[in-house]
Order: C-alpha cells, then sequence, then structure tokens
C-alpha cells in the first residue's frame, strides 16, 4: 500500500492506475477505523480494480461547539489495518493540502441536508459536500463508497453529485450490525454495559415500526409508539424517530409505491446513536 500525503504525490500514483487502465475506487473516511469501515472497503474491492482510502479529519464539517481536536486521529493504526485488507493507495493530507491558505469556497446542499442530523449540526453537511467534492477532484475515482448507517449523509452526496454533474459513482454500502443487532459505530464504545444492552432498543424500535408500516398500520401511531418504547427502553431524548422518502427525506405519513426509509437518532447516557431501516 502507499501512504501519501502530497497532492503532486497523489495525481502521478492516480495516473499510473489509469493508464494501467484499471478502474479505481475511493473510500473517504476520517479514520478511526472499525469493521464497518473495512466493510466499505470490500465493498470498493468487489467493484474495482485498485482501491484508494482517504483518511482527513474535516474541520468545515465540525461546528464551534464540536470538538474538532478531541476526535480521534491514529493514522499508524489504521494504516495497518487498510494494509492487511489488501488496499492499494492511503490518501492522508494535512489541512494544507484540502484547504491552502487564502482557501474561500464554499457549498450549500439544501433539500435533504435540512432537518434531522442537519437541523442538530448547522453547516455539518455543507462541509461534508465540500471536502467530499474536494477527495473526488483530488483523487478522480470512478465510484465511491459511503455507509448507509450514515443515511443521511448519502443523500446529501447523492444529492451535489446529481446536481452538479460529478461524474463518480456513489454506491451506498448497507449498515453492519453486531449479531444482536446493533449498527456498528465507533461511538458503541462510550456506552457502559447497561446501556450497550438498552441499546437495542433503537434496532429493535426501527424493526418493529418497519414491519408495522408494511401491515398497513397508521404511520403517526407507528412512530409515537416506537418513541416511547425507545425512552422506555432507558433512552435520555429521541432526536427523532421519522419515516422518509428515501431520496428527498422528506417526512412521510401515508405510504406509497416509492422507497422510504425509517429514520432515527436518540440519546443514551452521554452517547446520541443514530440507526435507519429501510421500509420497502
Ligand atoms: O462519513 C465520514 O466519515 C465523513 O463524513 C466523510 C464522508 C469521510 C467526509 O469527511
Amino acid at each position: 500500500m502507499q501512504t501519501i500525503n502530497r497532492l503532486i504525490a497523489l495525481r502521478a500514483a492516480t495516473h499510473a492506475i489509469k493508464a494501467a487502465d484499471k478502474s479505481l475506487a475511493l473510500v473517504p473516511t476520517m479514520g478511526a477505523l472499525h469493521a464497518g469501515h473495512l466493510e466499505l472497503v470490500k465493498e470498493a474491492q468487489r467493484r474495482a480494480d485498485a482501491v484508494a482510502v482517504s483518511i482527513f479529519v474535516n474541520p468545515t464539517q465540525f461546528g464551534p461547539n464540536e470538538d474538532l481536536d478531541a476526535y480521534p486521529r491514529m493514522l499508524e493504526e489504521d494504516a495497518a489495518k487498510l494494509r492487511a485488507a489488501g488496499v492499494d493507495l492511503l490518501w492522508a493530507p494535512p489541512v494544507s493540502e484540502v484547504y491552502p491558505e487564502g482557501f474561500a469556497t464554499s457549498i450549500h446542499v439544501a433539500g435533504p441536508s435540512s432537518g434531522y442530523c442537519g437541523g442538530a449540526r448547522p453547516g455539518h453537511f455543507d462541509g461534508v459536500a465540500l471536502v467530499v467534492t474536494k477527495l473526488f477532484n483530488q483523487v478522480q475515482p470512478d465510484l465511491a463508497c459511503f455507509g448507509e448507517k450514515d443515511f443521511q449523509q448519502l443523500a446529501v452526496i447523492r444529492q451535489f453529485v446529481r446536481d452538479l454533474d460529478i461524474d463518480v459513482g456513489i454506491v451506498g454500502v448497507p449498515i453492519v450490525r453486531d449479531a444482536d443487532g446493533l449498527a456498528l459505530s465507533s461511538r458503541n464504545a462510550y456506552l457502559s454495559s447497561a446501556e450497550r444492552k438498552a441499546a437495542l432498543a433503537l434496532p429493535q424500535a426501527l424493526q418493529k415500526a418497519r414491519d408495522a408500516i408494511r401491515a398497513g398500520g397508521d404511520v403517526a401511531v407507528i412512530l409515537a409508539e416506537a418513541q416511547k418504547a425507545i425512552l422506555a427502553a432507558g433512552f435520555a431524548n429521541v432526536d427523532y424517530f421519522t419515516l422518509a422518502d428515501a431520496q428527498t427525506l422528506a417526512p412521510v405519513l401515508v405510504k406509497g409505491d416509492r422507497p422510504l426509509r425509517l429514520l432515527a437518532a436518540a440519546k443514551i447516557g452521554k452517547t446520541r446513536l443514530i440507526d435507519n431501516l429501510a421500509v420497502e
């Protein structure tokens, strides 16, 4: 695996891949890699001849009250995992290679970025859109893999890629779950053992709601019951538990024939967990 942190060297490496007539997939990450990220790598390897992974803790997607400095950075450990997984190229730029002095551009994605996590973290998805656009221009992949765990992020990325005619195929990779059903997340490490047990109420409520909606139940009643069940299990609050159009993320109260997604975020102790489930 080549580890690269200068744009000029990255260009040479990606040009060599293209000159060899190989397709290239990118897996953008902020590091602190877990099994969910390695699943993105596997999917990228299934779909392309060469795989690049980026590790970049992106300052523009952190709000003023979010602790950018405290975000875990473990480049050596992450690089070892990627090498073992057979990744071809690790792009790990310093901030100056992504946002050089004098950088003055921003991207705002309306529509799917409003509400849900976008409501709780103003500007967050604009920062994601900006860095993903930069990473696409730097690495120039044919396709890129993102986890469905961050379903709103995936919808935002699909939106600006479509809007800006960016020629990169976007692949959504299904959520990786522990054997008992909890979605993998680096935040699960913050849960006490009692919280870890209680956290299962979130995926369980999603499954129950999905089955009830499929069976034709009243959506508003089903969503309210799901929230009650999550609170009864010991969550401190439910940020949102909604049925949404899977593309626009607009809330839906009557099931039609378009793809729908249940989206949820809830706080247990000090940890905010998100999860989602396809309805159709
Ligand atoms: O999902 C993430 O880890 C980040 O938001 C991403 C897509 C790598 C952009 O910084």
